[in-house]
């Protein structure tokens, strides 16, 4: 099929990639002139495991094409999806401003029947509503259905979450659309992904309320790691008891210092203000968020616990990326941790596989490093803040050696209490029980 996506941003990109490499005609769209001359060089803006090596064989087959022309794309495709940026309003509802510009668009450029995909996370409603934009802008009588075609790649594994999702939803109330949208994903749902297809409303509230639930169970397990500290118990195995009942599961029952990313802490609130407009309001996710963000403050209680005055110290961070595997910076832990840390006084050096880059755009003045250990020279303290997989298994007696002070706040539960406590690091995490014999050595 002939496809145009506008907004190669994280989700486009990967969505038209994927697209592509499934055999379709895609021609992904931006407004960004740069980003588009880098992809027509091959150049990927984002850090996306395997997705360089799909997309260069689909340009060099010619089924995936850059532009920033929306005009050349809508002339040329059967069906156009919309994957731009919703990011928080004023209010914190969802911003639409970009979606409903794309709509306009469309409709100024249609010239034939249409269909529209939905891929942006957006408010119930928003589908009726661009539809009834492109209606308005269009000159001509032309079939255009609107589609809620919600997105639910992790960045870090998205091109496999695209290719293997664990499910595809379909919001349509047009037959034809539906035939469309099962005809593009026939080679997904071959293989053995399910496809729901619903009414509208139902696929625009199902990403936001999985989003919603997941953002609960973090916060969940953060407030049971609380009373872990003080009854003395161990919240990873609080977790993994939990998580073998087969009706809560293990996953998003890490505790630590909360969720971040681009997707659910803007979810969570564009979700809570859906309630208040509808008259539905939430009790549950406003504590969701409130809990969130004490964590951030709980990492930073955890290290003045050791140094109550932070000025002139030299605090070293493992990890600025939201989560492992992405360079995604988007409300990532680590930038709260790290302004907090300049006020106080503290200098901050960090370290990123990826997102240093990202990172050094907000905070100019912090120096980075090119491993884990070379920012650890005179540090007074160690944060982990992102778990990535290059972190767990170092050399800590020569962390020990680098460090000023060996002390670790362990913002995600990645080493074994009685380990570091051996190697004479004073070293904190969450919730997790205090050892009875071995003591926090004495910090210098
Ligand atoms: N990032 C994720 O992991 C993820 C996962 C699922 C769903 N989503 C949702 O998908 C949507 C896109 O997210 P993202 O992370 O890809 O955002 P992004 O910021 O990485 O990309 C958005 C892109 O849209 C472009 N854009 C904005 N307005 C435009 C316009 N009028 N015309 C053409 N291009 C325009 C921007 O230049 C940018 O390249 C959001 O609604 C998000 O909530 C994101």
């Amino acid at each position: 099929m002939k496809i145009t996506i506008v907004g190669t941003g994280y989700v486009g990109l990967v969505a038209g990639t994927c697209l592509a490499d499934l055999g379709n005609d895609v021609f992904c769209m931006d407004n960004d002139k740069d980003k588009i001359e880098a992809l027509k060089r091959c150049e990927i803006p984002i850090y996306e495991p395997g997705l360089k090596d799909i997309l260069e064989i689909s340009v060099k087959e010619k089924r995936l094409h850059f532009i920033t022309d929306i005009k050349e794309g809508v002339k040329n495709s059967e069906v156009i999806y919309i994957a731009v940026g919703t990011p928080p309003g004023e209010n914190h509802e969802a911003d639409l401003t970009n979606v409903m510009a794309v709509a306009r668009e469309i409709g100024q450029h249609i010239s034939g029947d249409l269909v529209v995909v939905n891929k942006s996370t957006v408010p119930v409603g928003t589908a009726r509503k661009v539809k009834k934009i492109i209606q308005e802008t269009m000159k001509g009588s032309y079939e255009v259905d609107v589609v809620s075609n919600p997105e639910f790649l992790r960045e870090g594994s998205a091109v496999k979450d695209f290719m293997s999702p664990d499910r595809i939803i379909i919001g349509t109330d047009s037959p034809r659309a539906q035939k469309i949208m099962e005809k593009i994903y026939r080679s997904s749902v071959r293989a053995g992904n399910p496809m729901m297809v619903t009414d509208i409303e139902s696929a625009e509230l199902i990403k936001y309320a999985s989003n919603a639930f997941l953002a609960t169970k973090i916060s969940f397990i953060n407030e049971i790691a609380r009373l872990c500290e003080k009854v003395g118990a161990d919240v990873k195995k609080v977790a993994v008891g939990m998580g073998l009942d087969k009706r809560i599961g293990p996953r998003f029952l890490q505790a630590g210092i909360g969720y971040g990313g681009s997707c659910f802490p803007k979810d969570v609130k564009a979700l809570i203000q859906s309630g208040i407009q509808y008259d539905s309001p939430f009790s549950i996710l406003p504590a969701v968020e409130k809990i969130n963000e004490e964590q951030r403050q709980l990492a930073i209680d955890k290290l003045k616990s050791v140094y109550p005055d932070l000025k002139g110290k030299k605090i070293a961070i493992w990890g600025l990326a939201f989560k492992p595997r992405t360079d995604d910076i988007r409300e990532a832990p680590s930038l709260i941790v790290i302004e907090h840390l300049l006020e106080s006084g503290a200098e901050v050096v960090a370290f990123d596989p990826v997102a240093q880059k990202n990172t050094e755009k907000i905070f100019p003045g912090i120096s980075f490093g090119h491993d884990p250990y070379s920012i650890l020279s005179g540090c007074d303290a160690l944060i982990v803040v992102t778990e990535w997989n290059e972190f767990r298994d170092l050399d800590f007696e020569r962390v020990k050696l680098l460090m000023k002070s060996p002390v670790i706040i362990d913002c995600r539960n990645i080493y074994e209490k009685e380990d570091m406590r051996k190697q004479g690091f004073t070293y904190i995490d969450f919730g997790r029980k205090e050892l009875k014999t071995v003591d926090n050595p004495k910090i210098n």
